[in-house]
């Protein structure tokens, strides 16, 4: 499926503006960005269930709607996830998963078991939604939304009403089953880990645009600015001033090619990505062009997170905090002297933006 230039306007204001996608089938294409930044408008538009000011939506190089075409939901082989599995309450669950099938009522049902089984509920075919889990109900829902074997898979938040046990087992089945039907997937959520489990391709948004689209690998590691990368994990901040495509800072020199004389960066490191070194009678390792110069801390808090460790250093050259965390147990003492060092190919550097100062 092949959005382009979608457009849409509420009130005098673009809330989704030009906005283009690519979906190919057996992928999932996440649509990933904080709420309100018009995710669920955007599949509305792709669903047809509200039409675009300006842009156009093709499946197969068939227009499914531009400026003069607009076909109806119905009509566009999509079938579409909401949060809230919206199963009719009075339908038993073979009915709820045949409810959209057309055919001879025998027919109907053989496809409708078929998928029943497709997601492990095979048997629960004469119980009532308000009987089932709500794992369980969710399995129905994508059993439904899959019955009719649409092109398109529209997922708005799916598993967010799930609790978080339940949620990577489905979340995992459910890519599964999408995958062996070759289904193209668009998902929206607004939960980094998520578009990270699930995605083939992440299209980041922000304010109604796609601001970076790739891989979750690239997202992750290649952010296009400071807020890109601050969406994916907490970040620290080191601030320079460009001197000869150069910036100068107690963490030693860092390269920010092409960027005029006199302009403010920010060089963003992620905590799992500053390197700790043992104070050595006050002096830390001699500085290597890839960790650059260390610079010492002082241990103020120390917190064992399970999985990682969570240090903050008061830093001493300007007081600023910065936070490292490291894997598996390291719990320094509050007052320890340590260095820290800024990884050069785990750093990014971006020119400081205008709006920057407004997170
Ligand atoms: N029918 C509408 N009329 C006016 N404003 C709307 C309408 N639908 C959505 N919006 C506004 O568009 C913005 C984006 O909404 P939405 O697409 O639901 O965001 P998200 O799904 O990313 O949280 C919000 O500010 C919302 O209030
Ligand atoms: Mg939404």
């Amino acid at each position: 499926m092949v959005v382009e230039g979608l457009t849409r306007r509420f009130g005098g204001r673009n809330v989704v503006h030009d906005v283009s996608l690519n979906v190919a089938p057996g992928q999932v294409t996440c649509l990933l960005g904080p709420s309100g930044c018009g995710k669920s408008t955007t599949l509305r538009l792709v669903a047809g269930v509200d039409r675009q000011d300006r842009g156009r939506i093709l499946l197969d190089g068939t227009v499914l709607s531009d400026d003069s075409i607009h076909l109806p939901p119905e009509a566009r082989h999509i079938g579409l996830m909401f949060q809230d599995f919206a199963l009719f309450p009075h339908l038993s669950v073979i009915d709820n998963v045949a409810f959209g099938l057309s055919g001879a009522k025998a027919a109907k049902r053989k496809r409708a078991e078929e998928m029943l089984e497709k997601v492990h509920l095979a048997g629960f075919g004469s119980a009532y939604p308000h009987e089932l889990s709500g794992g369980e109900q969710q399995r129905v829902a994508l059993a439904r939304a899959i019955a009719p074997r649409p092109r398109v898979m529209l997922m708005d938040e799916p598993f967010s009403g799930l609790d978080n046990r339940l949620r990577d087992g489905i979340r995992d089945e459910t890519l599964d089953i999408l995958k062996a039907e070759n289904t193209a997937v668009l998902l929206v959520t607004h939960e980094p880990d998520e578009a990270m489990r699930m995605a083939d391709e992440i299209a980041l948004m922000r304010e109604g645009e796609i601001v970076q689209r790739g891989a979750p690998y690239n997202v992750y590691n290649a952010p296009v600015d400071r807020r890109a990368a601050a969406f994916f994990s907490d970040i620290n901040v080191i601030r320079g001033t460009v001197r000869g495509a150069l910036t100068d800072t107690p963490f030693g020199v860092f390269l920010a090619p092409g960027v005029p004389d006199g302009t403010e960066v920010e060089i963003v490191i992620r905590p799992q990505h500053i390197r700790i070194d043992f104070d050595r009678d006050g002096r830390g390792p001699n500085p290597t062009p890839e960790d650059g110069v260390p610079a010492r801390g002082t241990v103020i808090r120390s917190r064992y997170m399970g999985r990682e460790s969570l240090v903050e250093f008061l830093m001493d050259h300007d007081g600023s905090v910065l936070k490292a965390t490291v894997p598996s147990v390291f719990l320094p003492k509050p007052g320890t002297a340590l260095w820290l060092m800024i990884r050069r190919g785990r750093c990014f550097v971006f020119p400081v933006m205008k709006t920057a100062a407004a997170e």
